[in-house]
């Protein structure tokens, strides 16, 4: 037995196999440890909050998407410009982005968004059409004004063909202080942590 446990440390020291801690990972069938992307966008940090959330977690990298062009400070300004760029299904350029060779390396990605106007702002559009997600696993999530994620997911599933989207967790804006509690639960029921 404890012959067993040198040579497995030796292996590990030599092969530098990582130590799989058990707790806010999930294991893939093969035993790897997936390779988590958070990725989101938010205007007034709700969302953020969330995906600060998920990190506490599960861990992996967060990435912030965010337009050359900032929006204006109040809501109704960002309404008004949002509006447009919605009703003329623009593509809003990035000021963060990842590459599409980076984008390769996660196994799982955590999409957040706020909602606008029934679905994704349009950045996510942007940010979305560069990539080929096929054979990795999308998880959303979003917060919202309380007209719940709308058509979000199935705009998500549309511009991820090939990507096994998993059930999503939405909330409301003015709940995401008390919402981390909800968080565990999701993700607990989608197997992430234990
Ligand atoms: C341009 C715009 C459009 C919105 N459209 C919706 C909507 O269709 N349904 C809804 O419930 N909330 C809507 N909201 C409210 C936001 O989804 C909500 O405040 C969200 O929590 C903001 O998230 P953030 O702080 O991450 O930007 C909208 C807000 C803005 C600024």
């Amino acid at each position: 037995m404890k012959i067993i446990l040198v040579l497995s440390v030796i292996c590990m020291v030599i092969f530098g196999m990582p130590i799989h801690s058990g707790e806010g990972s999930q294991a893939e069938p093969s035993g790897n440890t997936p390779k988590i992307l958070i990725a989101f966008f938010s205007q007034t940090n709700n969302t953020k909050t969330i995906a600060e959330y998920i990190h506490s977690f599960v861990g992996g990298d967060m990435f912030h998407v965010t337009t050359k062009k900032p929006y204006p400070a109040d809501y109704n300004g960002t309404l008004q410009v949002a509006r447009a760029e919605r009703d003329n299904n623009e593509r809003p350029e990035l000021a963060t982005t990842i590459s599409p060779e980076d984008m390769e390396k996660y196994d799982v990605i955590f999409l957040g968004h706020p909602v606008w106007f029934g679905t994704i702002p349009m950045a996510m559009f942007t940010f979305l059409e560069q990539y080929d997600l096929s054979g990795k696993t999308v998880v959303p999530f979003c917060t919202h004004g309380r007209g719940g994620p709308g058509r979000s997911v199935s705009d998500i599933a549309s511009l991820c063909p090939n990507a096994t989207i998993l059930q999503g967790f939405a909330v409301a804006g003015s709940s995401v202080n008390q919402a981390q509690n909800d968080v565990a639960v999701w993700l607990r029921q989608l197997g992430y942590i234990r």
